[in-house]
């Protein structure tokens, strides 16, 4: 055993939260990891490797392991790393499932065996290093425990050799769950205009592959997964582990299940085109992957990473301001925007009770269409003749803050940015380049880009008063080509574009402190917890018709917190499916999130002007609930037994004290005049009294004006909900 390693002389280091901890046994080189109600164990094995121990509900300290030995052959064919359960296995010595890294180095040989260096705890973090058995290549393997339940486990690589090698396959971390036959995945998968459409499936042997060879994380499958034991776990109660990944570009989370029935789940980087060099001395962190642990059900799954996000990934952790609301000109202008027109939108905005007034597209440039003028970002003399100054006055004098639509990553061929710089669109030289919205991506890797993008943003922000971006993305990558530098660097565009994304949004946020902003890519493209870092809000999807958004939510909600669910009332027909919804129903759905509204208030009668200024007022009094309370999924728009969309669904939002409560009820359609079912709430203290306001007292009759909790969530409450798309919700507030 080469053992290097300092004894670490605490045994105990307690983290400045009191939920999480990392103990250490330095008799047996065991690591136990705490965080909230999860404990995680590893310690170093008989072949210096290190193999997870334990994965699952927290344990009491006594609890004791011995040093974890690898598992015996099975066969000739099933060696002992093919079943241990390894914490990042290399590629090497025959293991046929997926590798944690693929290295390659100048002499042909692609053989990795990582073993145990050293380890070291600094403040939250756990760091063990590993290095090849031959190789100078050294592996440090990254552990932050969060008190909210979440571990946080990222890994760098250390070229510390004379030659250069190149990394062929980089994951972040390997997870195993324990031995089960039993399990069902449940993943988010969807496209434009249909995402986070929630699948569950059994596993069995062989690998199921969640991923984005796109560039950028994808409406087509979501870096978040959820595992549980099949027959057993319920939206309340069972086993789940769950994780989601924080990165930005290409990326892949693999779930095998080996012929032992083993489950190993591996993600990082997508290695499809991928490859690193690392020069001597040069080193290759990979993105963090989160995961986490409950036996209580997947609605207390979503909550541990509510939590989380809102404390401790978004901008404005611990505590994020409650979202203002906003009203877009998207849906009623389109690129028809101009000063006088957004003024009288704005105006009409205001007396609803709208916060913030956001400019969408076509500002800028020669905007006319999707045809020209990205890449261009003056404003529009033509439109804006005076600038963007009156319009922001006048909304800052109806007491609202303004935000403005960009898209800073790309370009039109028509415009003049490309004119000018051909050669900053990704592409193959001399290859057709492949536009998609009749656009084409900038190489953000390049420096030059990145400044050039840098500072026309902060020249915008730096000489209008603007408190917010929606920052759009529309398109896949296509021919990522950087021949702008050597050949062995080029794929190196996979992790450049997006580290300079993320500095360009990080020193844009320190510049502008003020300034919020929000992640779109033709709806909900780029969500993840790499953007959410730097993004305080995210666009699910550009389907708002309000029956389709309450499935989007409902999936959304599995892996990401309320309060960065933006969410529009729209006009109807809706522009997707023609579908017509009465407006309160419309926004019953929008405020279980962000409340925004898009539709154009030119066509809007009195009557939609009371109902929207009375729902406005509503939500204002439930938005901390609903926005950074705990949410209980009561019952799902989705039908589980055949994923078809169900007649009613129920959500309850109940504030992180206690003391406040929400629920909202929805009838989708109603078959055989069949009454609404009981709602029966959740997450109340069954002792305590609590007064209900309803929206609409005549949907909830008989409702006595204070109940106590464990009759509410007994007995439950009825109302009386009839037709198609009717809708209401019902305040909650403890009073003893
Ligand atoms: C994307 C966004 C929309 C809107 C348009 C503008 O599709 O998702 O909300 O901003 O771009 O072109």
């Amino acid at each position: 055993m080469r053992h290097t390693a300092p004894l670490l002389l605490a045994a105990t280091l307690a983290s400045a939260h009191a939920q999480s901890s990392i103990h250490f046994d330095p008799t047996q080189h065991v690591w136990n990891l705490s965080a909230g109600a999860m404990s995680y164990v590893l310690g170093v094995n008989d072949h210096q490797a290190l193999q997870t121990i334990y994965w699952g509900a927290r344990l009491h300290p006594s609890a004791t392991f011995p040093q974890p030995r690898q598992l015996p052959e099975a066969a000739s064919f099933d060696p002992g790393i093919a079943s241990t359960p390894l914490e990042y296995p290399g590629w090497g010595g025959g293991l046929p499932y997926e590798p944690a890294l693929k290295i390659s180095f100048l002499d042909g040989n692609r053989s990795l065996q990582l073993e145990f260096v050293d380890a070291k705890v600094t403040a939250d973090e756990l760091e063990i290093t590993t290095k090849d058995a031959l190789a100078p290549v050294f592996v440090h393997l990254h552990y932050h425990p969060y008190p909210e339940g979440v571990l946080a486990r990222w890994s760098t690589i250390e070229n510390r050799g004379k030659d250069t090698i190149t990394v062929e396959q980089a994951g972040s971390a390997t997870w195993n769950l324990p031995a089960n036959r039993n399990y069902e995945l449940s993943s988010l998968t969807g496209r434009w205009g249909a995402e986070w459409q929630l699948e569950t499936e059994a596993l069995h042997p062989g690998i199921n592959v969640l991923e984005s060879r796109r560039g950028s994380t994808s409406h087509q499958s979501n870096p978040w997964f959820a595992i549980a034991t099949r027959g057993e776990t319920t939206e309340t109660s069972g086993p789940v582990w769950f994780g989601e990944l924080g990165w930005s570009g290409s990326w892949r989370i693999s779930v095998e299940q080996t012929h032992a029935d083993r489950v190993r789940i591996t993600g990082g980087y997508n290695p499809f085109d991928f490859a690193y060099p690392l020069a001597p001395g040069q080193s290759l962190e990979t993105p963090k992957f989160y995961a986490g642990y409950t036996t209580s059900g997947h609605g207390e799954a979503s909550r541990i990473l509510h939590r989380f996000q809102r404390a401790e990934i978004l901008p404005q952790r611990p505590s994020p301001k409650p979202r203002p609301v906003i009203f877009n000109s998207w849906e009623a202008t389109e690129f028809n925007v101009d000063e006088a027109g957004q003024i009288a939108l704005a105006e009409k905005a205001a007396t609803l009770g709208v916060e913030r007034m956001v400019i969408d597209d076509g500002w800028f440039g020669q905007r006319n269409t999707d045809h020209a003028g990205l890449g261009d970002w003056y404003v529009n003399p033509q439109k804006f003749p005076h600038g963007l100054k009156p319009v922001i006055d006048r909304v800052h004098a109806l007491g609202m803050d303004f935000g403005i639509w960009v898209e800073p990553e790309m370009v039109n061929p028509d415009s003049d940015l490309y004119r000018k710089h051909p050669d900053w669109a990704m592409n193959f030289p001399g290859r057709p380049r492949t536009e998609a919205r009749n656009q084409l991506l900038l190489n953000l890797a390049r420096p030059d880009v990145r400044q050039y993008v840098f500072n026309w943003l902060d020249k915008l922000v730096s000489e209008n008063d603007i408190a917010f971006l929606k920052w759009d993305y529309n398109r896949n990558w296509s021919e990522p080509g950087w021949d702008a530098v050597p050949l062995p660097q080029q794929k190196e565009i996979y992790v450049k574009y997006v580290d300079n994304l993320y500095s360009i949004l990080a020193d844009l946020r320190k510049k502008h402190p003020q300034l919020e902003i929000e992640s779109c890519s033709g709806g909900g493209g780029r969500v993840d917890l790499g953007i959410l870092r730097y993004t305080d809000e995210v666009w699910p999807s550009d389907n708002t018709d309000a029956l389709d958004r309450l499935v989007i939510q409902d999936g959304f909600t599995h892996a990401y917190s309320p309060n960065l669910m933006m969410a529009w009332v729209t006009d109807v027909p809706n522009f997707l499916d023609r579908r017509s919804i009465p407006l309160d129903f419309r926004f019953l759905v929008a405020m279980s999130g962000s409340l925004g509204i898009g539709n154009n208030l030119n066509k809007w009668t009195p009557e939609d002007f009371a109902t929207a200024t009375r729902m406005v007022a509503f939500y204002k009094q439930i938005r901390p609930t609903v926005q950074l309370g705990d949410l209980h999924r009561l019952s799902s728009p989705r039908n589980p037994k055949d994923n078809t969309d169900s007649e009613t669904s129920a959500l309850q939002y109940v504030s992180t004290d206690g003391a406040t409560s929400v629920v909202f009820a929805y009838l989708h359609s109603q078959h055989f005049g069949r009454p609404f079912p009981t709602v029966h709430l959740q997450g109340l203290d069954p002792a305590a009294t609590y007064r209900l306001t309803p929206l609409d007292p005549d949907k909830a009759p008989g409702l006595a004006t204070e109940r106590n909790g464990s009759q509410l969530m007994g007995q439950g409450i009825d109302l009386a909900l009839r037709g198609d798309y009717d809708a209401t919700a019902i305040r909650l507030e403890r009073t003893r």
